[in-house]
């Protein structure tokens, strides 16, 4: 099927282990110059915007939109993003309506679409973005779709500890004041605050360590935190009790109530169930929806237990297919009476 060569030809981009596209690497730029292409031969007009992001037209009601994004996590999987601008495709090209959208920089904070928010660009009367569910809940329930409720309130910032740096061989171990350690304190103190609070998570994923050398007591550790919530109350009372003044926030956004009855609709129509749930993950749905623009996600099955941003991340060919009829039905139904 044309979907999984292309998601193959995707995943081979940066080579080695997992996908790797980071944002603004030449192997994000090879995966949108690679996505052009293939809008072309769709028949599409291509548009590079000012902000990098990849915009293929129909003739027909390119005002409504489809896509997502093709940047990686280092070492990600085959299937974030990819999967949706690659059925985002199909869609388009079997409906012959719409646009598709590969937005840039996901990974890194939604670069691609809040930049086209930001300066004031026309935008889309409707987003639709298919994204691999990345969590356990339609593999529990059986179900391979699911319809997103609401995108989780997200805040990121980061925590910086000083201490002394001194030599790792002569400095006695009780009059150190090593940076790391009171770091590595902190991290527990963390996670032991998103488990007090029903349905939060905290993150401490990146750890820059000064000087980070073998043998020199670390000066100065400075902590990435990413925190989330279901509602913006739970997510200041985690950010409270983390101590972290966030450098970039957003609440919890709410998907499109009639897109997501006619996702519900298209996916009953097949003689499944439409199982509706929150996305823990963070989307370019998320910054469109809070700009205004209708908008509404459809979560395909993922399987290994829901792992994602790792290179096991999995979904079948049968749910996929059946993900692209569902966006291909409700991109038509949308196009002609919304
Ligand atoms: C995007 O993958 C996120 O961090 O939610
Ligand atoms: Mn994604
Ligand atoms: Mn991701």
């Amino acid at each position: 099927m044309r979907v999984f060569d292309r998601l193959e030809h995707l995943y081979a981009i940066g080579g080695g282990q997992g996908a790797n596209r980071p944002h603004a690497s030449p192997a994000e730029d090879e995966a949108h110059e690679l996505a052009a292409r293939w809008l072309e031969e769709a028949g599409l007009d291509v548009e590079v915007d000012p902000d990098g992001n990849l915009i293929g037209r129909a003739g027909e009601r390119s005002d409504v939109w489809v896509g997502s994004h093709l940047d990686t996590v280092p070492v990600g999987g085959r299937y974030d993003g990819a999967l949706g601008v690659v059925a985002a495709i199909e869609a388009v090209e079997r409906a012959g309506v719409g646009s598709v959208v590969a937005f840039r920089g996901e990974e890194v904070g939604w670069v691609g679409s809040r930049a086209l928010v930001a300066r004031g660009a026309t935008l889309p009367s409707t987003f639709v973005e298919l994204h691999i569910e990345q969590g356990p809940v339609l593999e529990q329930a059986g179900s391979p779709l699911g319809v997103v409720t609401f995108i989780v309130g997200w805040a990121r910032g980061e925590l910086v500890f000083d201490g002394r740096a001194g030599h790792a061989g002569t400095t006695p171990m009780d009059v150190r004041d090593d940076a790391l350690v009171k770091s590595a304190e902190e991290i527990l103190r963390i996670r032991d605050a998103a488990r007090a609070i029903e349905g939060a998570v905290a993150t401490v994923g990146e750890l820059t360590v000064e000087h980070g050398a073998e043998n020199v007591i670390p000066r100065r550790v400075r902590l990435s935190v990413d925190a989330r919530a279901p509602d913006s109350d739970r997510l200041d009372t985690l950010l409270a009790a983390i101590g972290l003044v966030p450098s970039r926030r957003t609440g919890p956004v709410a998907m499109d109530e009639e897109l997501r009855l006619v996702l519900r609709e298209e996916i009953e129509q097949r003689g499944l169930a439409a199982v509706e749930l929150p996305s823990g993950a963070g989307h370019d749905a998320g910054i469109l929806a809070a700009a205004g623009v209708p908008s509404a996600m459809l979560f395909v099955r993922s399987l290994n237990g829901g792992i994602s941003h790792s290179p096991d991340e999995l979904s079948s060919p049968e749910d996929i297919e059946l993900a692209v009829e569902v966006l291909t039905d409700a991109l038509r139904r949308v196009a002609t009476s919304l």
